[in-house]
């Protein structure tokens, strides 16, 4: 099989993207290159060659059209990483964002896995949360989510990965589990729908409504999963939650009036994107 230089295709692809800014051009080839042919900036620099040919050149023709019409990448490559594991996305789940592998990678290193025996992620999407807990902390995890195409999404990532979560169709208001947890962990809804004119449209036009948009109260989820963990988190555990920063102070005045121990923690762009409680 023939080759071809990365740079090479790069500022082929480029030539493609004059209707972006060159920002957004450059961001865009690098995470496609990345996500297509696992080609890494490093590789971009050291012009490492890749195999190449004519049906690669139509499918990357292809998948660069549906890029142009705003198709995220992930959804056209059916791909995304998440911690350095690689997970099937398609229409059906929201696409993993950098800012939960930092509410992850918080547990992670923050917490003395060893003492966490059960862990529970709430609205669980791709799985991505539950089975990066499942890799890197030995303990029972169970991840639960409101849609059935969800839930099987997750169980195929879970088997790809080599992780083993119990992934469930339940919704939290119904879930009455028989065990109780030391962690209980969710990145749910959190985009009132009034705010849905704020919503960048492809994220609107691609990715599930019932992950984003939350009806009437923006902290309705918050309140569902705090009083579900007073019956169902152990001693000592805690929630780790992932939040719009737009409605911390909403969510400041529930946790303090409410009494509850809790801290916020920001994000690497400086906003308040986590909330921890301990109970
Ligand atoms: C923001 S997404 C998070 C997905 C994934 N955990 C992640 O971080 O990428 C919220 C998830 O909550 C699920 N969800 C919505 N309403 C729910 C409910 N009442 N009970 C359980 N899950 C729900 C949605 O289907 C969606 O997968």
């Amino acid at each position: 099989m023939s080759k071809i230089s990365l740079q090479k295709l790069y500022k082929k692809l480029l030539d493609l993207f004059k209707n972006y800014s060159k920002q957004e051009a450059i961001n865009i080839i690098q995470k496609y290159l990345y996500l297509k042919f696992n080609a890494s900036n490093t590789d971009l620099l050291i012009d490492k060659f890749i195999s190449w040919n004519k049906s690669i050149e139509k499918e990357v023709v292809s998948d660069l059209n549906k890029i142009s019409q705003g198709i995220p990448i992930q959804h056209v490559l059916n791909k995304e990483f998440f911690y350095n594991n690689l997970f099937y996305v398609n229409h059906d789940v929201l696409i993993p964002r950098p800012e939960t592998e930092e509410l992850v990678d918080m547990i992670i290193k923050n917490e003395s896995t060893d003492k966490i025996k059960s862990i529970l992620d709430i609205g669980s999407g791709s799985g991505c949360i539950a089975i990066t807990l499942d890799n890197n902390i030995k303990s029972k995890v169970i991840g639960i989510d409101a849609s059935e195409k969800a839930i099987i999404i997750a169980k195929n990532n879970n088997i790809n990965v080599g992780t083993n979560v119990t992934f469930l169709e339940k919704k939290i208001e119904e879930y009455k589990p028989d065990i109780k947890f030391d962690l209980i962990i969710s990145n749910p809804p959190y985009i009132s729908i009034e705010d849905i004119d704020c919503v960048d449209d492809n994220v609107k036009k691609f990715e599930p409504k019932l992950a984003l948009f939350v009806n009437d109260d923006p902290i309705y989820f918050y309140k569902v999963i705090i009083n579900f963990s007073k019956k169902y988190i152990n001693n000592n555990g805690k929630i780790y939650f992932e939040i719009n920063d737009k409605y911390y102070s909403d969510l400041f005045k529930y946790v303090r009036d409410a009494n509850l121990s809790y801290s916020f923690v920001k994000d690497l762009n400086r906003k308040f994107r986590f909330l921890i409680i301990n109970f």
